[in-house]
């Protein structure tokens, strides 16, 4: 079945960070505006926008006060129906971020429940009566916190599985249930093409509150209680009749690190689902870059077997069964060339991770400024770190650990490395306090469309091959790694009416392979000459091909 979604290459901007409009210092929407030509460019047929509604931005735009509105510092509706019309001139489908499962605290349902006791918003949320003047039960959250947040004034607990500044909707209300619809409806009707569903797999908690028994500590991080439980699935079988339906929408729900391909089945399936794909973690996740502090950043080696090992279980998992987004990092994640590639080696490791990731499956989505090779921060200091998360795993560790190693393990994992502005110019002004990686002089979009050799118009000619010439292999074609069990080298062969095949080294040191070259057409390739010794092809650091079988 040939749909648009899957046909077109996804990219996810970060709305602060991607491109200042205005200049106050902060990304805009008429900014967004402005670079749509620039993804067209790029090839790009499908973006999908974080938060923008109004928002006391704790969590950066996802802890919304009120959905029908945007955040000033974005600009405001006109600006939102002005850009859709321009994506639409271009054939760029549009998707926005939905957050169901909770709002801000400065809601002002959140705002009326906290502060009358006959609130009729008070069922909204969950509220739980204090046991022995504590919390009700151990639960920890994603954010490293309790989560249960006391309310004075009511006597009452409230839950909140993110930040405490998130309060979780009560999806058990119907009515709650019906004002979530509402705001979907309104953006859809609004012409945006579909939604990515945030924290979707969370919208059901475990309801007997019960302690967790999984480890004994005062606070156990157990996501069983929040995480894909069934009743999710009755509302979005009234979510998906109520709403999606009646649209010609793309659903792309974030199920995150807890659900296993058959969980992902349930809320995407062609036969029964609700989405038409869900995002896991699991690749991002890979060689311990949300490992362990006590780890020296030398001591992270990518495990490539494991990490083909995923692709090719999600893979066979879901193929033929569910459709797939495919990415390597989005804003929760450190920057890919940090992680899988070098920066010592940063054009050829960028580009061989660009060519692995679109060709293999699914609907990729490139996260902004993966395209120029943008890479982690390198704080000095704990302060700089802004993000939420960042700075509550400070506090989590600073008692038994000393800056310097927090310092290592944040700028290695931190989300903050995603969150840094946009590289546009070398010449770029950064008007406010948003990070500007210093790389900018170097790795910026304006050199990079100069450069004949650089990341970005390597990922233009990517792309492209995907959407023309080589269409149906890298979105239809069947996947099936080449030597499977090589732990330097991720090699898969594409098969529809041709044959590819992309060999890629994600080493910074030279590996041996089967030599696919001397009889075949390269494609694509990240070196300027070849090297074959002995029959077998000699692959540099980060070396990587695409080639045609004859
Ligand atoms: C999702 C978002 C993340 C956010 C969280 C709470 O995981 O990707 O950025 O912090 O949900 O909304």
């Amino acid at each position: 079945m040939s749909v648009w979604w899957k046909d077109v290459v996804g990219y996810q901007i970060y709305p602060s960070t991607f491109n200042d409009y205005n200049k106050d210092g902060h990304g805009d929407i008429k900014g967004i505006t402005k670079k749509l030509q620039y993804l067209k460019d790029l090839g790009i047929g499908l973006i999908w926008i974080g938060p923008i509604y109004k928002s006391p931005k704790v969590d950066n735009g996802y802890d919304i006060s009120d959905f029908y509105s945007i955040d000033e510092s974005y600009g405001n509706l006109d600006d939102v129906k002005i850009m859709l019309k321009k994506a639409k001139e271009l054939n760029i489908k549009v998707i926005f971020d939905l957050v169901l499962n909770h709002t801000s605290s400065k809601h002002e349902w959140f705002i009326d429940a906290c502060n009358n006791i006959d609130s009729i918003y008070k069922d909204y949320y969950i509220f739980k009566d204090p046991v022995d003047n504590k919390p009700p039960n151990n639960w920890k959250g994603f954010f490293q916190e309790s989560v249960w947040t006391y309310v004075e004034k009511i006597n009452k607990y409230y839950l909140h599985i993110f930040s405490k500044e998130m309060p979780d909707l009560n999806w058990d209300n119907k009515n709650l249930r019906k004002e979530m619809y509402k705001v979907a409806r309104f953006w859809l009707d609004l012409g945006v093409d579909g939604f990515r569903l945030d924290a979707i797999a969370h919208l059901s908690k475990d309801k007997t509150f019960k302690d967790s028994k999984l480890y004994k500590d005062d606070l156990v991080y157990d996501t069983s209680k929040f995480s894909n439980r069934k009743e999710i699935f009755k509302y979005l079988k009234e979510f998906k009749k109520e709403v999606l339906d009646h649209y010609d929408c793309v659903t792309i729900g974030e199920v995150g690190g807890c659900a296993t391909t058959d969980e992902a089945l349930k809320y995407s399936s062609y036969e029964d689902g609700y989405f038409n794909m869900v995002f896991n973690f699991d690749t991002c996740w890979e060689n311990g870059a949300y490992g362990s502090i006590d780890k020296n950043d030398d001591e992270i080696k990518t495990n490539v077997l494991n990490m083909k090992k995923l692709f090719e279980k999600w893979y066979e998992n879901i193929n033929g069964k569910a459709w797939m987004p495919i990415y390597w990092l989005n804003h929760d994640h450190p920057r890919v060339v940090s992680q899988y590639g070098n920066i010592e080696y940063r054009n050829k490791s960028a580009k061989m991770l660009g060519l692995t990731l679109l060709f293999m499956y699914g609907t990729p989505f490139i996260y902004q400024g993966e395209e120029i090779g943008m890479s982690n921060v390198n704080h000095d200091s704990l302060d700089k770190f802004t993000d939420v998360n960042a700075k509550n795993i400070i506090k989590e560790f600073e008692d038994n650990y000393n800056d310097y190693e927090i310092l290592r393990f944040l700028n290695r994992t931190s989300r903050d490395n995603a969150r840094t502005l946009m590289q546009w110019s070398s010449k770029q002004v950064n008007y406010g306090k948003i990070y500007l990686n210093e790389n900018y002089k170097v790795v910026n979009v304006e050199d990079n469309l100069i450069d004949e050799d650089s990341i970005l118009n390597y990922y233009k000619k990517i792309i492209s091959l995907r959407n023309n010439e080589f269409h149906n292999e890298a979105v239809y074609g069947k996947f099936k790694l080449v030597y499977r069990n090589n732990k330097d080298v991720f090699a898969y062969k594409k098969t529809s009416d041709k044959t590819i095949v992309v060999i890629s080294n994600f080493r910074d040191y030279i590996v041996t392979f089967k030599d696919y070259v001397s009889d075949n057409k390269i494609i694509l390739h990240n070196y300027n000459d070849v090297m074959i010794s002995n029959n077998k092809l000699v692959l540099r650091p980060f070396e990587s091909y695409l080639i045609l079988i004859k």
